[in-house]
């Protein structure tokens, strides 16, 4: 599985300790940025990491901001994308189980490096049901 990584400055932080834990997963991964602290807008890391995945270039999509909710915006204008902006176990499960989500948008602000490992770790292993869910999951790409 190939997964990008984008973040604003707000989300970089959480960002690194997410990626520590796909270093130590050997997980195979490419993090578009941002790599600095200065401010920058997460409208443009939202895209180019959902352009990313659509494109078939990688698998899923992680992507970081404050709160989580601008880059899962941004995420999600792009057609073929289902962001999840989660924030505990629940709904990670039911991200992939239910919405099929190809990118997860995480809170740097909100949420701890252990709650979000946890929740990146259940993104990336949970398979999605399909059946009942599949027809909504359609209606979205359809939209
Ligand atoms: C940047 O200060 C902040 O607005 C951004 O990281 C994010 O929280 C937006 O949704």
């Amino acid at each position: 599985m190939r997964i990008v990584l984008g973040s604003d400055h707000g989300g970089l932080a959480l960002k690194e300790q997410v990626k520590a834990y796909l270093d130590e997963e050997n997980y195979d991964y490419h993090d578009i940025g941002v790599d600095m602290d200065a401010s920058v807008d997460y409208p443009v890391y939202g895209r180019l990491a959902a352009e990313a995945v659509v494109s078939g270039e990688y698998d899923r999509g992680i992507v970081f901001c404050g709160t989580g909710i601008g880059i899962s915006i941004a995420a999600n204008k792009v057609h073929g994308i289902r962001c999840g902006l989660v924030t505990n176990v629940y709904m990670a499960e039911m991200s992939r189980k239910h919405n099929n989500c190809n990118m997860l948008a995480l809170g740097g602000r909100v949420l701890d490096a252990k709650t979000a490992i946890q929740l990146v770790e259940i993104f990336l292993n949970t398979d999605f049901e399909g059946d009942r869910h599949q027809r909504r999951v359609d209606m979205l790409d359809n939209m």
